[in-house]
């Protein structure tokens, strides 16, 4: 997610769950190959399994950025076709290319033969006046036909007009039953849904029909819930907040050690305790911190005190 999933966040949803796949922000493929590379695409081993997300519509050029991603390590390399923001739109590239599917089917095809690694897709249920399932359904079976077997449905569609990218992910509605069903007329396609998923119980119904899902804002601003699902699936046990966010800690000081700021880090963090006894204290000690010259780790003890002084203050 843009501007949300740095490095510094997927390390950090990788220790609340050691096995999810994880997203790069989305980067636009001339990005990768003019652009600071190191800057977009570096990451950190303990990230793995990371996939690498390109915005673009040019298949040579997304065909030499996903050699460039596989190159660095990545796991995946997914190809956007769900943003629905102006400056994508001016490009050609994201949500509107779901009117375009026989371009996308060339753009995956020149991938899937620029590297070994697995190429899928994220995507809309349509955009504008298209509507209806079987265009959604004609899209997956022309993208497929060019060698995609993976596709991460946004079960909405998009308006290209009129909307913003914030409404265009909350008022056009969900619908599930488009991926569902999308996955019993097609069981060898692998689907993932995504859209809306903020409970485990959610969860568990769309992995009846789905064959994965995939949390966008609930394990951003909740990330505890993304630990909870994680430990939901995998049968382990649930690790404390305090727990989890010390695990955090030796990354936390190497970055600093190599002059990263503090806030860079505790940004994704802030959410912890969302809910909790005590969660406004922590939120409040680290962003009011957190941008001074020479912040460093014990601002994080601070707002753990803090956090646990209000909490039991409450009890
Ligand atoms: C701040 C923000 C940035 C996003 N950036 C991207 C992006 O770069 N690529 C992408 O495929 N989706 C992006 N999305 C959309 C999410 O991946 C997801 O599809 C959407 O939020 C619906 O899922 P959710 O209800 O679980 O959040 C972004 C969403 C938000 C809130």
């Amino acid at each position: 997610m843009m501007d949300w999933t740095d490095r510094h966040c997927r390390v950090f949803h990788r220790l609340l769950a050691p096995t999810a796949l994880l997203y790069t922000e989305m980067v636009h493929a001339n990005a990768v190959l003019e652009g600071d590379r190191e800057r977009l695409l570096g990451f950190d081993a303990l990230e793995h399994p990371v996939a690498l997300q390109l915005g673009g519509s040019e298949p040579e050029r997304l065909a030499a950025a996903t050699r460039v991603g596989a190159a660095y390590g990545y796991d995946e390399v997914n190809l956007n076709v769900g943003c629905p923001s102006d400056r994508v739109q001016a490009g050609r590239f994201g949500a509107c290319l779901m009117k375009e599917p026989l371009l996308v089917a060339e753009c995956i095809a020149a991938m899937c033969e620029a590297a070994a690694i697995p190429v899928t897709v994220k995507c809309r249920l349509g955009v504008d006046e298209l509507e209806d399932y079987a265009h959604f359904a004609g899209f997956i079976d022309t993208v497929a036909a060019a060698g995609c077997d993976t596709f991460i449905v946004h079960a909405r569609k998009a308006w290209l007009e009129g909307l913003s990218p914030k409404e265009n992910r909350e008022i056009p509605p969900l619908r599930y039953e488009w991926a569902y069903r999308l996955k019993r007329e097609r069981p060898q396609l692998t689907i993932w849904l995504n859209g809306g998923i903020t409970t485990l119980e959610a969860i568990d119904a769309h992995l009846g029909q789905v064959d994965a899902v995939m949390l966008g804002r609930s394990a951003y601003h909740d990330p505890y819930f993304l630990h909870r699902a994680h430990a939901h699936l995998a049968g382990t046990p649930v690790r404390s907040r305090v727990e989890l966010l010390r695990a955090f800690g030796p990354y936390v000081q190497a970055a600093l050690d190599r002059g990263v700021a503090l806030k860079h880090m505790t940004r994704h963090v802030l959410g912890l305790f969302a809910g909790q006894p005590g969660g406004r204290q922590f939120r409040q000690v680290l962003s009011e911190g957190a941008h001074r010259p020479g912040a460093d780790w014990s601002l994080i003890e601070r707002a753990l005190a803090a956090t646990a002084g209000a909490a039991s203050a409450a009890a």
